[in-house]
């Protein structure tokens, strides 16, 4: 039996395998992207960059002497790789738990093939079982905490974290996401919210568990 690091740079390896000569590639955020960077690293020359989707994957990324784009610059992408905190058989997700929830829906959203890396630990069969990051103007920290509470969350405020956005965190407890698209929406429109870290509406194409690629969409 492995150990989930070992299954996370297995899978980290495998993504590999969907990078193209000449691309720009979406990076997400986390300790198997970790490994993703490193890979990546050894093919540096035979991509165009990456657009990175947080801080501290910018900082790897440019350790590793790969070029870094805005994307408002680079356009569409044609690949997105990152990895969750859950992920369900329909290939949703959630994600967020290293903060970085929003620039990550946001490059998920502009990329045409969104290949999510994991671990055995991160499959489940219904989303909630992680605490579920919600990203809040700091403002509406309250207003958003008791609207989540309505909805029968247990929201706990990730004391002493500032997103790359300068925002907060809210991790919302106890709940059982039986309509993930429906939740997601909903979370979403509340005012004060920036993004919630449900991957429902745009989840993952392709899932690679412990270096397996266990389904494609
Ligand atoms: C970052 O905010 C998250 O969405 C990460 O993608 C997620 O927490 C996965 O992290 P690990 O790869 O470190 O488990």
């Amino acid at each position: 039996m492995s150990t989930a690091d070992e299954q996370k740079r297995a899978s980290a390896l495998k993504a590999l395998d969907y990078v193209e000569e000449g691309m720009v590639v979406g990076v997400g955020t986390g300790s198997t992207v970790k490994h993703f960077i490193e890979g990546l690293a050894a093919m540096k020359d035979r991509i165009e960059g990456a657009v990175s989707s947080s801080e501290q994957s910018t900082a790897l990324l440019k350790a590793h002497g790969i070029r870094v784009l805005d994307l408002n610059a680079a356009g569409p992408l044609p690949l997105y790789v990152d990895g969750a905190d859950e992920c369900d058989p329909h290939n949703r997700l959630i994600k967020g738990g290293g903060a970085a929830l929003t620039r990550e829906k946001i490059i998920a959203e502009a990329s045409e093939r969104f290949v999510c890396i994991i671990d055995k630990a991160k499959e489940v069969d219904v989303l909630g079982r992680f605490p579920l990051p919600v990203e809040v103007i700091p403002m509406a920290r309250s207003l958003v905490g008791r609207k989540i509470v309505a909805m029968g969350g247990q929201p706990v405020w990730r004391e002493g974290v500032i997103t790359d956005n300068g925002n907060w965190i809210l991790d919302v407890h106890h709940l059982r996401i039986v309509d993930p698209v429906g939740l997601e929406r909903e979370l979403n429109q509340i005012p004060g919210v920036v993004t919630c870290g449900l991957f429902a509406r745009r989840p993952a194409d392709v899932v690679i568990s412990a270096g397996e690629v266990r389904k494609n969409r």
